[in-house]
């Protein structure tokens, strides 16, 4: 079964050509990050129009780059939620007229569950009922996975995800944006001298993710509790005071801080449940460190760890394509009626 995956929540588009769920044979990711970078962060409305003029353009390169004509594709999927609406609804208009096009199935998935469908690109078999980790830029949550097509959330963060707490961070530092693989670079051959911290489980209540504290420490660490002067908001320092080393061991705290905090969840969930693996994904799992104590605590729990090749942490159109594919195989498709929604089943 060959599909067309289409993606567009965010700042990504992307489109993919993927075989029977599992077999990638194109994967084009167009990023907007350079019309982003001035503002820190995604302007939802300077997406959405990037989208519209990349989208087609994308959707060519990738039935190009696969080798096929678009009358051998056996049905289209795209992200429909959840995400920034006027973004999603340009990925999902060009599903469903492509679909409508070719007289074939069109079926709208879960962003976040696709993430966790990544790590069956390729040929891992994932043992269910898995601890489905989604650590990206707008999410951080725990789902129970039935299987690649059936998620209950467990747990979420309250405030920031985790992904996004990485992109504070270091524009606190003034490193830029995207931040994730910026503070990353920056922890290297940095020390843990600062204690941040790590979210906690708080007595009689179930665990929940949250970062929002550790952003607010980091930011007082760096430039002092600000003052209001002149009805102003003005700190005694900035980020540019700061020597490289300096800046390095910020990062390499904040770092330690995000992982541990991360893994927390985790280790209460597992211990709470009865998990076969760990399926892991989003754009934070493509943090070495992550990587490394997810992997080292699947191997003390005597269990598998599942996680994304690099080029599938972040967004992308193969993990969108799979998850179709597993749903279409079940003979679930959607009518062209179906339209998008920024709520998901994490959200
Ligand atoms: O999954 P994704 O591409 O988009 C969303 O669905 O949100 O994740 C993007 C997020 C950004 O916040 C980015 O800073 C973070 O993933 N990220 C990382 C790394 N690479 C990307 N965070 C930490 N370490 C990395 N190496
Ligand atoms: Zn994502």
């Amino acid at each position: 079964m060959l599909v067309l995956g289409i993606e567009s929540s965010c700042d990504e588009t992307a489109a993919a050509v993927v075989e029977d769920g599992h077999i990638v044979h194109s994967n084009v990711v167009a990023s907007q990050d350079e019309l982003h970078i001035e503002y820190g962060g995604v302007v939802p409305e300077i997406a959405s129009r990037a989208h519209v003029e990349r989208m087609l353009p994308v959707i060519e390169k990738a039935i190009i780059q696969a080798n096929i004509t678009p009358s051998e594709l056996d049905g289209i999927a795209v992200g429909n939620r959840p995400g920034l609406i006027g973004a999603l609804l340009v990925g999902v208009t060009a599903a469903k007229s492509i679909a409508w096009s070719l007289d074939i199935p069109f079926v709208a998935v879960d962003h976040v569950l696709a993430h966790l469908y990544a790590p069956n690109l390729g040929d891992s078999q994932i043992e269910y009922p898995a601890l489905g980790l989604v650590v990206s830029g707008g999410h951080t949550s725990i789902l129970n996975l039935a299987s690649p097509t059936d998620a209950a959330c467990i747990c979420k963060t309250v405030d920031d995800a985790a992904g996004e707490a990485f992109d504070k961070a270091a524009s606190i530092l003034e490193l830029g944006w995207p931040g994730g693989p910026l503070i990353e670079k920056a922890a290297q051959g940095g020390e843990l001298e600062h204690k941040l911290p790590r979210t906690k489980k708080k007595k009689g209540e179930t665990f929940s993710y949250s970062f929002s504290g550790l952003k607010t420490a980091l930011l007082y660490g760096i430039k002092g509790i600000p003052k209001r002067i002149n009805g102003a908001l003005t700190y005694e320092r900035q980020a540019s005071d700061l020597s490289v080393q300096e800046k390095s061991n910020w990062a390499a705290s904040f770092q330690a801080a995000a992982v541990d905090s991360i893994m927390k969840g985790v280790a209460i969930v597992f211990e709470e449940g009865n998990f076969q693996s760990i399926v892991a994904g989003g754009g934070v799992t493509a943090n070495k460190t992550l990587r490394y104590q997810l992997q080292e605590f699947a191997i003390e729990h005597d269990s598998k760890l599942h996680i994304p090749n690099f080029e599938y942490c972040i967004d992308n159109g193969a993990m969108i394509a799979g998850l179709g594919t597993a749903f279409l195989r079940q003979n679930i498709s959607n009518s062209l009626a179906t339209t998008a929604s920024p709520k998901g089943v994490a959200s």
